[in-house]
């Protein structure tokens, strides 16, 4: 078992197993659902998946911090949590529109009022006096029902609905993987994983990237007039995760050159393109940096590292 990085959504949750793998989030203090509680994670962590537990929070607050902390999990996740800890929580799993969470384990019996809100939701009520079938144990139950579960209906987006569905939509637009990086005023590297690539212009050479304002390095991009956008192939996925985490040593150990502009170009990546700033446009969280091309380099026989849903893929060729 595996500790996951511990902040997510600004909450400190406890993680097990792959965090590529779907999520199961365990709300409400752990010990209370069942003495056999670890056994239910090793058995779900061993049947691949990356459970999730929400740490204790204010009464009153709970539902906030837990809708804060469902947005930011790359998938909508499966809760599991004690009838009574629903019952508080249940108003954080529906925004408008679908609920946040893919489904349903609760202990013990489901609130009338909780039911009600989570109508649509794929439930297992776990009360191992009466439910289970002889000899099934917890963990079969939980188990089973996981793998049951996918999603019955298409999903839809609503202008003021969920940010999460959004979210959800829009990885279903595969893409590849980029580090955009510059130098900054100090001639120091900076860089950044970015998967809002897109070519724009051939005739002039122009391309984009979308740059988050909360972006630690907004300034610096917006100060360099240069950048540079290196193509990633599936061989550099762990630079994706280095220069996607927030630490200062993100080129540590990464080989880099120059070539006009000093914006670093990552050696042997699948293609890069030196740019010069052309425009920056502001768009909503975003600035959208458009380049000019100044110069381009390309591998051709390498395949690209893919996005989609949330996770890295391969190309595959049936
Ligand atoms: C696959 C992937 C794609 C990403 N795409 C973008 C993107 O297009 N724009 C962006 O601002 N952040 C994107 N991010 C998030 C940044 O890499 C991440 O927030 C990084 O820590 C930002 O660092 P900074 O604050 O030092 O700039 C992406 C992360 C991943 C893993």
């Amino acid at each position: 078992m595996t500790i996951s990085p511990p902040r997510i959504g600004g909450l400190d949750v406890q993680g097990w197993g792959d965090p590529e793998d779907p999520v199961v989030l365990m709300i409400g203090p752990p010990e209370r659902l069942s003495p056999g509680w670890r056994q239910w994670v090793r058995a779900m962590v061993e049947a691949g998946r990356h459970v999730l537990i929400a740490p204790v929070l204010e009464p009153g607050e709970e539902a906030a911090a837990l809708r804060g902390l469902l947005i930011d999990i790359s998938s909508r996740p499966a809760i599991l949590c004690s009838a009574e800890t629903l019952a508080r929580v249940a108003p954080a799993l529906v925004v408008t529109g679908p609920a946040l969470a893919s489904c349903l384990i609760v202990v013990g019996d489901t609130p009338g009022e909780a039911a009600a809100i989570l109508d649509n939701l794929p439930l297992l009520t776990l009360d191992p006096a009466a439910l289970h079938e002889p000899g099934e144990t917890d963990e079969a139950a939980i188990l089973g029902f996981l793998e049951r579960q996918a999603p019955r209906e298409a999903l839809y987006y609503q202008s003021g609905s969920d940010p999460r569905t959004l979210r959800d939509a829009l990885g279903c637009f595969a893409t590849g993987v980029t580090v955009v990086t510059t130098l900054d005023e100090t001639g120091q590297p900076v860089g950044l994983t970015a998967n809002s690539f897109s070519s724009v212009s051939l005739d002039p050479p122009l391309i984009l990237f979308c740059l988050a304002r909360s972006s630690s390095n907004l300034e610096r991009f917006q100060r360099a007039e240069h950048f540079a956008i290196n193509v990633l192939h599936i061989g550099q996925q762990p630079m994706s995760g280095a220069f996607a985490r927030s630490t200062a040593e993100r080129f540590d150990g990464v080989a880099w050159e120059t070539w006009e502009t000093g914006a670093p170009i990552l050696s042997g990546s699948l293609a890069s393109f030196e740019c010069a700033t052309h425009q920056v446009v502001e768009a909503g969280d975003h600035l959208v940096f458009i380049g000019r091309v100044t110069r381009a380099r390309f591998e051709p026989r390498r395949d690209p590292l893919l996005y989609f849903r949330g996770r890295y893929r391969r190309l595959h060729f049936a």
